[in-house]
């Protein structure tokens, strides 16, 4: 309001424009926002003309004065003021978008991926990426003062096993040898420790070859993190600090406290390792309460466990049978879904009243420290699916109990993953993180044991926030022989463990300190801040569900003569 009366000149694009009784008005949108200008025809009648040809999405220049709107609009930042122009140049003309420049645009998700540059325009998707800048500074700010620096480490590699696939290059000067891109940075952030940088940070681009989701790109970017002569707990407390950094500089939020878990919990009580803990709804294990009633389904199952919707018990049959189709599908897998619902009135009513009187009921509402009101949903099977179906449940629970609201925000560590997981596939153990994570102390002696292997806990946390994988890491090894050995647990000979990774190995003879560290997905990070169920918006440039830049149509096939450089044939790729 301050710049009422003053001259003023603005660049930017026509929003829309509208003539009404002599006056016309153009909406000029820029970077920061909409402003109306306004053109009366009696006070310049060629100006007038020229405003109202412009077309949406025309380039222009205007100048003017600021005046205070008679009739404000108060969906706009800018809706208090109007430009009253006395000059107006069209440094562009614009063919009409193939979608409307709006919040909520008529475009699909084809056409605005193709016309990116367009959507961009549209306030969402610029705020998002404003967003990301923040985050990106912020980060950068807060890890400068704790002493990081940033490292570029390169891009062009051999391959990291992160356990996805690699992205490789062809080398010109190497004819049939490859580079690959970076799943992570991660043995080059450990040999930074070696080479004595102590504390290094890089807010950098990795690739991965995976198939695509709603939060997984093949391109995307980590804050990658090392820090030497640390333990688990000061990685813990420095990147806590760092997520209360950003919730704070970037949200206003101050954040209450971190809390720790175990896989083991999680998935007892969550049965996942990235649970929402925006809202309790945990696990109860039933076996010793629900076994030799009659009822076969628990009977005869291995695990049966449930969980009680606080409020719920008011859900119509439709809606709980909505439920049942819900653990059936086969992304979920559970075989049928059973209910008690604990009515206001005392009375429990179960979908298995013919096995379980009203007394025996009780017993289950007590273990499930249900209230009237309440609804109880118990699955039964196999413990590894049965949990899996039912961590989907209460998901979906939460979801329609409206418990997993954007603008909470509930963070939590999930400590001591396994180290190795059988692949029945592959027939052998893989490291669960990734092959340089050290065994809990405690858990050591059991690297000497396959038996045992399943068991052996890693010095590994991942950071979770309200359901969302945000970033994981480890404590690392930094002895030879010990990263000899798992190597060798994991299939390797000491010749090809030599060939993959005798670079690191060797740099471990000279000196290497004990260290750790941890990467946030930036992306994960950025769109968890943003509100959003995808990171796709927080990417300027991001590919499709089939890996598809559709504005540059890339990948594309490449030229015969460019192949013949590179020692490819054709023939060999087709
Ligand atoms: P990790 O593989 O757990 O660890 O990756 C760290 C974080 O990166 C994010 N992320 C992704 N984001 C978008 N698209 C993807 N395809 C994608 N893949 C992973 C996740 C994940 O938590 N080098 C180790 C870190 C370490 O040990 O320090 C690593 O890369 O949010």
């Amino acid at each position: 309001m301050n710049h009422t009366g003053q001259k003023v000149s603005l660049c930017g694009w026509v929003q829309y424009t509208r003539e009404t009784g002599g006056l016309a008005f153009v909406v000029l949108r820029d970077r920061y926002g909409l402003t109306q200008l306004t053109f009366d025809k009696s006070a310049n009648a060629g100006l007038f003309e020229q405003a109202v040809q412009l077309g949406r999405e025309f380039v222009v220049r205007v100048s003017g004065t600021v005046r205070e709107r008679e009739s404000k609009n108060k969906n706009m930042p800018t809706g208090d003021i109007e430009i009253i122009a006395d000059e107006l140049k069209v440094l562009n003309k614009a063919q009409t978008p193939p979608f409307t420049i709006e919040d909520n645009t008529d475009g699909g998700d084809d056409l605005r991926m193709k016309y990116r540059y367009l959507d961009i325009r549209r306030n969402p998707v610029r705020e998002s990426l404003l967003l990301r800048h923040r985050m990106a500074q912020e980060t950068r700010t807060f890890l400068s003062k704790e002493n990081f620096v940033e490292v570029e480490t390169p891009v062009l590699i051999k391959s990291t096993p992160e356990g996805a696939r690699d992205f490789i290059v062809p080398s010109r000067m190497n004819p049939g040898q490859f580079y690959a891109l970076p799943q992570s940075p991660q043995t080059f952030k450990q040999l930074l420790m070696v080479a004595g940088l102590d504390r290094y940070f890089q807010i950098v681009k990795c690739f991965r070859d995976e198939d695509l989701r709603a939060d997984r790109q093949p391109e995307f970017t980590q804050i990658d993190c090392e820090m030497s002569f640390v333990e688990q707990e000061d990685i813990l407390q420095m990147f806590e600090a760092l997520a209360c950094h950003l919730f704070k500089t970037v949200k206003g939020l101050d954040i209450a406290g971190m809390p720790r878990i175990t896989y083991a919990d999680a998935m007892k009580f969550y049965g996942n390792d990235k649970p929402d803990t925006r809202f309790e709804m945990k696990f109860v294990e039933l076996n010793g309460v629900v076994k030799n009633k009659g009822f076969k389904v628990f009977d005869d199952a291995e695990f049966v466990a449930g969980i009680c919707a606080k409020g719920a018990a008011s859900f119509s049959r439709k809606q709980i049978d909505e439920l049942t189709e819900f653990v059936k599908r086969p992304q979920v897998g559970a075989t049928g879904l059973v209910y008690v619902r604990y009515n206001e009135d005392g009375t429990l009513k179960s979908s298995v009243d013919k096995f379980y009187n009203e007394e025996e009921l009780k017993n289950w509402a007590a273990a499930f420290g249900a209230e009237k009101g309440d609804l109880m949903l118990l699955l039964a099977g196999p413990t590894g699916k049965t949990r899996k179906a039912l961590s989907e449940l209460r998901l979906e629970m939460g979801e329609r109990l409206g418990l997993r609201d954007k603008n909470k925000f509930s963070c939590l560590w999930v400590l001591d993953f396994p180290l190795l997981e059988y692949n029945e596939e592959h027939a052998r153990w893989f490291a669960m993180h990734h092959p340089f994570t050290s065994p809990l102390p405690e858990d050591m002696a059991k690297l000497d044991n396959p038996a045992q292997y399943g068991e052996i806990r890693a010095n590994a946390y991942d950071i979770v926030i309200n359901g969302v994988e945000v970033g994981g890491g480890s404590i690392r090894i930094f002895d030879k022989d010990l990263q000899g050995k798992m190597f060798s647990v994991l299939g390797f000979s000491p010749e090809e463990a030599q060939a993959q990774f005798g670079f690191l190995m060797n740099a471990f003879e000279f000196g290497a300190p004990p260290h750790g560290g941890i990467a946030f997905g930036f992306d994960r990070l950025c769109s968890l801040f943003g509100g959003a169920d995808g990171i796709r918006d927080f990417i300027a440039f991001p590919k499709n569900n089939s890996g598809r830049d559709v504005m540059i149509d890339s990948p594309s096939v490449i030229d015969e003569k460019q192949l013949k450089e590179l020692g490819i044939s054709i023939r060999a790729i087709q």
